[in-house]
């Protein structure tokens, strides 16, 4: 059977089951790029220590980088006893170089190799996904500058609430996209710190300079013990849970505009692109893109607890359950990969319906406004919102709109209604008064696209 780089101890061989078992090559390959790296700034290391000559470092630097190649170009051949991308490329290393090879893996180990892996790899992976995220805002933006002036109903309890601008709407989850891509930039800094030259737990006997590895890699610090730089997979499950999070919003909008892209509703239809038919109902158009994009964020979720379940009853330093780390961390950043690109698109390419958005406004979503114009005449609020709600019960009875009740009506129920009282049915004017800071007035929405354009600059 093939030689272990673990071999030395053991008499007996491995069940073929076993290897298969434990292997990590098929998922952790991903990282190979990351592991060459941190083996290169690790073999520089080395020789700052005499622990390399420099004509050893200059083979070990140069053949690591021809591994890479074969990885890049996809003629890396993975063979029997690749167990994961660390002990695969230090075997592939040592094909091309020969036995100097045997020194790279001084006084490291996987445990703090791999950790270095995953956090290089993950900071790339989360650069990308900041990016989409600024995309899917930038793009949100850009539609709720276009609409500023179309109208529809807001809904609180999915009832029918007040009126406000579509842009409104579509800025309150570029406001959460804003957010999340802070948390994700903050998120970055926590983790960019360096796990190598811990060893196996205890730390490096060589002295190794760990200031100047972290500057080789990027990283802003050193991870200041060498137990927790082993064991700590915080930056997995912090991770998970951005992913999480936003995937909660994207989930949320995608319920959203399901709602409103039903006939019911149909203040909204999605672009064929992004829709698909029924194999039996000619007429469906079906918002699979949307359904996908609630769906996906249940399967996040699952990535987030079922991770924490793994790491709960760890005791500390490294244990081989840690290797369930990197299949959860890639598919949650592919799912939220495509995700933030998928939505981008749908919000991109949607087609409104202002005209039904705006059918759907009831004069009975200005019986707020109707209180509030007798606040202005001095009435406290509490009196207006009885005698509002008396107006609206009138109207109702009667089965006419709140908006026709004439002012003689309205008089029956509170003394300083006047003929002014017209000016309150008119959803613009409605919407404009909600001119404070975060309001849904043009004013305020062109505040807010603003500071988002701002922001995005
Ligand atoms: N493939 C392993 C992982 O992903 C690398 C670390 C192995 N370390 C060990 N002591 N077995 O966690």
């Amino acid at each position: 059977s093939t030689k272990k780089l673990w071999g030395g101890r053991f008499t007996g061989a491995t069940d073929p089951l076993m290897d298969q078992f434990n292997e990590s090559i098929h998922f952790d390959r991903r990282m190979f790029k990351a592991d060459i790296m941190g083996s290169q700034a690790y073999v520089k290391a080395l020789c700052k220590r005499h622990i390399l000559t420099a004509d050893e470092a200059r083979t070990l630097d140069q053949g690591l980088s021809a591994v890479q190649a074969e990885w890049e170009a996809g003629t890396f051949t993975i063979k029997a006893g690749d167990e994961d991308i660390h002990t695969a490329n230090e075997r592939r290393l040592g094909e091309l170089v020969g036995s100097v090879a045997g020194k790279l893996h001084t006084g490291r180990s996987r445990n703090d190799q791999v950790a270095t892996d995953m956090r290089l790899w993950l900071r790339d992976a989360a650069r990308e996904l900041v990016e989409l995220t600024r995309d899917l805002v930038r793009s949100t933006v850009e539609r709720a500058e276009a609409e500023m002036d179309v109208l529809m109903p807001g809904y609180t309890h999915l009832q029918r609430a007040q009126p406000i601008r579509w842009s409104h709407f579509l800025l309150s989850y570029a406001w959460n996209w804003q957010q999340d891509t802070q948390r994700l930039e903050q998120l970055i800094e926590r983790f960019n710190v360096l796990p190598l030259g811990a060893g196996a737990l205890a730390g490096n006997p060589f002295e190794v300079d760990r200031e100047f590895l972290a500057r080789e890699l990027g990283f802003r610090d050193v991870i200041p013990n060498s137990l927790v730089a082993v064991g700590d997979r915080d930056f997995v499950s912090e991770f998970l849970f951005w992913c999480s999070l936003t995937m909660m919003h994207v989930s949320r909008i995608a319920e959203d505009l399901i709602t409103y892209s039903s006939s019911e509703f149909g203040y909204v239809s999605l672009a064929d692109a992004y829709s698909t038919g029924s194999s039996l109902m000619p007429q469906k158009k079906n918002p699979d893109s949307l359904e996908l994009l609630r769906g996906k964020s249940g399967r996040v979720f699952g990535s987030l607890s079922g991770f924490l379940m793994t790491v709960k009853g760890l005791p500390s330093t490294y244990n081989k359950d840690l290797q369930e780390d990197k299949e959860p961390m890639f598919d949650a950043y592919d799912t939220l990969h495509g995700c933030l690109q998928i939505l981008t698109r749908v919000i991109a390419t949607l087609k409104i319906n202002p005209d039904r958005m705006r059918q759907s406004l009831s004069p009975d979503m200005l019986a707020t406004d109707l209180a509030e114009y007798l606040v202005r005449k001095g009435v406290p609020f509490r009196e207006t919102h009885h005698i509002s709600g008396a107006a609206v019960r009138m109207a109702e009875e009667r089965q006419v709109p709140l908006s026709s009740l004439t002012v003689a009506d309205l008089q029956t129920l509170h003394t300083s209604f006047a003929d002014d009282v017209s000016a309150v049915w008119d959803y613009e004017r409605s919407i404009d008064n909600r001119s404070s800071i975060g309001g849904t007035s043009r004013k305020t929405v062109e505040a807010q696209i603003a500071a988002l354009q701002k922001w995005l600059a």
